[in-house]
C-alpha cells in the first residue's frame, strides 16, 4: 500500500515509517519539521542523538533498499499544497501524527497556546478537507492527545492518569469503569 505518514519525522511517526517500510509499503512523510524548531526555539535536544529527516532516509535506504520519502509541507497552513500533493499521489492509508504535542509548550505564553490550537485544530481540518476535495479514499488513522478542562468548578486539579466513572446503563445499574485523562483518541475513517 501506498501510505502517508503526517509527522512521520516525530517521536512515533518515526518508528512507525520504519515498521510500515520493512512490511513493504510505499511510504511518505509529509512534515513541516516544527518539533526540531521547537527543540531550538527551547535550547534543548533529544535525549537520543537524531539525524536530519534526509540523513535518515538516507541509511534506510543504504541498510535495507527501500526508500522512505519526505516531503516537507506545514498541514497547517499549506493547504493547497497538500490537496495537490494527495491527488497526485493518491494514498490508499494516512496516518495522521502531525500535532504540536506538549501541554507544558502550549501553556507558556499566549502564543503558544494560540500556535497549538491553530496547529492541531487546521492541520486535522485541513486534512479532512483535502479528502473530501480531492476524492481520495483513503483510510485515515488520526492519534493524537486532548487535555479536557473543568475540573476547577468542582474544586478540582486537571486529574492525570486513570479516572474512576460510574456509568449507568439502560437496565439502570450503575457500572465502573476507569476513563484515561487526557484522553488517548485513536480514530479510524474510511
Ligand atoms: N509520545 C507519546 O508518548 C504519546 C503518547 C500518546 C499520544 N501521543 C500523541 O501522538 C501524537 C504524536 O506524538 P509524538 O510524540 O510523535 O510527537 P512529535 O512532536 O515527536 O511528532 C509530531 C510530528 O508532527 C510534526 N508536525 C507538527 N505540526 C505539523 C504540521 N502543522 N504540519 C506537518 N507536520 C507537523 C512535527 O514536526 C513532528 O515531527 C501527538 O498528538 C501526541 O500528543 C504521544
Amino acid at each position: 500500500m501506498k501510505i502517508a505518514v503526517l509527522g512521520g519525522d516525530g517521536f512515533i511517526g518515526w518508528p512507525t515509517c520504519l515498521h510500515l517500510s520493512d512490511a513493504g509499503h510505499d511510504v511518505h512523510i509529509i512534515d513541516n519539521l516544527s518539533r526540531r524548531w521547537i527543540d531550538t526555539e527551547l535550547g534543548v535536544q533529544s535525549l537520543t542523538p537524531m539525524d536530519s529527516i534526509q540523513e535518515r532516509t538516507r541509511i534506510w535506504y543504504q541498510e535495507t533498499g527501500r526508500r522512505i520519502h519526505f516531503h516537507l509541507i506545514d498541514l497547517a497552513s499549506d493547504y493547497e499544497i497538500f490537496k495537490g500533493w494527495l491527488r497526485k499521489e493518491r494514498p490508499d492509508a494516512i496516518v495522521h501524527f502531525a500535532e504540536q504535542r506538549a501541554a507544558p509548550y502550549s501553556m507558556k505564553s499566549d502564543r503558544h497556546k494560540n500556535y497549538t490550537v491553530n496547529n492541531n485544530v487546521n492541520a486535522t481540518h485541513n486534512v479532512l478537507n483535502a479528502l473530501v476535495e480531492t476524492g481520495v479514499d483513503a483510510h485515515l488513522v488520526h492519534l493524537g492527545t486532548m487535555g479536557v478542562y473543568g475540573y476547577s468548578t468542582v474544586g478540582a486539579a486537571i486529574p492525570e492518569g486513570y479516572l474512576p466513572v460510574g456509568i449507568d446503563t439502560m437496565s439502570g445499574r450503575r457500572r465502573s469503569r476507569k476513563s484515561s485523562i487526557p484522553p488517548i483518541l485513536a480514530r479510524s475513517t474510511t
